[in-house]
């Protein structure tokens, strides 16, 4: 009792020095106080099944990642301006992950920051400014980067820099239209936008996605869009630059990277998110021919981005995918959560498709032919109250996300399960 006043207390006291508008989760705040692996705890000492926070990538607190930390931050903490072995090291093994054409890296401290970069140096080699997302993106925070934010911010309304297209969604895409002429749907919103910045004179600079789709509901595509769309942008001269904030580090359990899945390399990817497992690490990789020509001119440093102690992170979580085998069981209890989750969608009419990426899934919940987005909101809090934490996305945030740690297990998917049949009949979505 008194701890739960405590929490109100802090809630207060939050608003007071927050505001109220700082977003939070829950219509009920949660306080945590602790965590390990894929558990959670509340100042009350119950525990949660942490089934969203891609963040804690190998799990919350792994001991690897602390010992890496803590071992470096008490040896040495500086920059990229001095040379230091943790820093090209962990480098030269992060590029190693990818196609041997993007071959550098520049390191930041967000993913919001590493898509600024790729922004500017997008800009600056094609000397154009358009750049194409989709109209439910999320991309980060910095000034040019809202400019991207068609799911949530104000300065993508009045930018001329950005045009959006359609999220090329088979689910709600048209009821009259085959998968093919979908496709062809999308691929053409492409190339009108790429026409209308040309005919405006702002240029095009290149098209920025994630490819898993996933702030936009982890989509299935239609088959052949992405590698269409992205010929297209090349062709047309402009950057294909890759979001793997969410999508990247072996969550598909397939490829290291979501853009693998497609035969078209990406010019920049960029991450952020589960890199230091919590600590705050971010970066582009693209190839030198793109990179040398931008750094000379640019002079690009950030004080705190890529320090030898975020660079210990880095290769702490790196080891521990490879070490644990966290791709193959990405796969393995990726396969098991999704046909759970199909089982449940035998029972509950809400579910109406199951989308599944790996270690990262969506269930669309539909009621009377349209997207569920009031059930949606109460299942995710019944889901707390029950124990388990997920949350929403999409356009209409009728979507459950769910995209735990990458060791999570079968036996935690019995326990969502179980939270989730019984969140779906209290919610009323039968
Ligand atoms: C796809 C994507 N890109 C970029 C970002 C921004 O990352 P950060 O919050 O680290 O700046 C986010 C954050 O949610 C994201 O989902």
């Amino acid at each position: 009792m008194s701890n739960h006043i405590d929490s109100m207390a802090l809630m207060n006291r939050r608003k007071k020095v927050m505001g109220d508008h700082t977003p939070m989760f829950y219509d009920r705040p949660l306080h945590l106080v602790k965590g390990n692996d894929v558990w959670v705890v509340d100042a009350q000492g119950k525990y949660y099944l942490d089934v969203y926070n891609n963040v804690p990538h190998v799990g919350h607190c792994h001991p690897q990642v602390v010992d890496a930390i803590c071992s470096q931050v008490s040896t040495l903490n500086l920059h990229t301006r001095y040379l230091h072995d943790n820093i090209v090291t962990y480098l030269e093994k992060l590029t190693s992950t990818f196609d041997a054409s993007l071959d550098m890296a520049m390191l930041t401290c967000t993913g919001s920051e590493a898509n600024e970069l790729a922004l500017r140096m997008a800009r600056h080699v094609t000397g154009k400014q358009g750049i194409i997302v989709t109209d439910c993106a999320y991309h980060g925070n910095t000034e040019a980067v809202a400019e991207l934010g068609t799911a949530f911010m104000n300065e993508a309304k009045s930018t001329r820099r950005v045009k959006s297209i359609p999220i090329p969604d088979i689910y709600w895409g048209h009821d009259k239209l085959s998968e093919d002429q979908l496709c062809d749907y999308y691929v053409h919103a492409v190339q009108s936008a790429i026409d209308e910045f040309e005919e405006e004179q702002i240029g095009f600079a290149g098209m920025l996605v994630c490819p898993d789709f996933a702030n936009e509901g982890l989509l299935n595509l239609p088959r052949g869009f992405m590698n269409r769309a992205m010929s297209l942008v090349k062709q047309r001269g402009g950057l294909y630059i890759a979001d793997e904030v969410q999508a990247g580090f072996g969550r598909s359990g397939h490829h290291w990277w979501a853009h693998q899945q497609f035969s078209i390399t990406p010019d920049i990817v960029t991450m952020g998110k589960p890199m230091g497992n919590g600590h705050p690490i971010g970066g582009i990789v693209a190839s030198g021919d793109l990179i040398n020509p931008f750094s000379k001119s640019a002079m690009y440093f950030n004080t705190f981005g890529g320090n030898p102690v975020s660079c210990a992170a880095g290769m702490a979580v790196l080891q521990v995918i490879e070490n644990q085998q966290l791709m193959s069981n990405a796969i393995s209890t990726g396969q098991y959560v999704k046909k759970g989750l199909q089982a449940l969608q035998t029972k509950h009419d809400a579910i109406g498709e199951v989308r599944d990426l790996g270690m990262f899934f969506g269930v669309e919940l539909v009621q009377e032919g349209r997207p569920a987005t009031q059930l949606a909101r109460k299942v995710i809090n019944q889901m707390r109250e029950n124990g388990v934490l997920i949350s929403t996305i999409g356009k209409t945030r009728s979507i459950l996300k769910l995209r735990p740690a990458m060791t999570f297990q079968p036996r935690h998917g019995d326990i969502l399960f179980e939270a989730l049949d019984e969140s779906l009949r209290q919610a009323g979505g039968y």
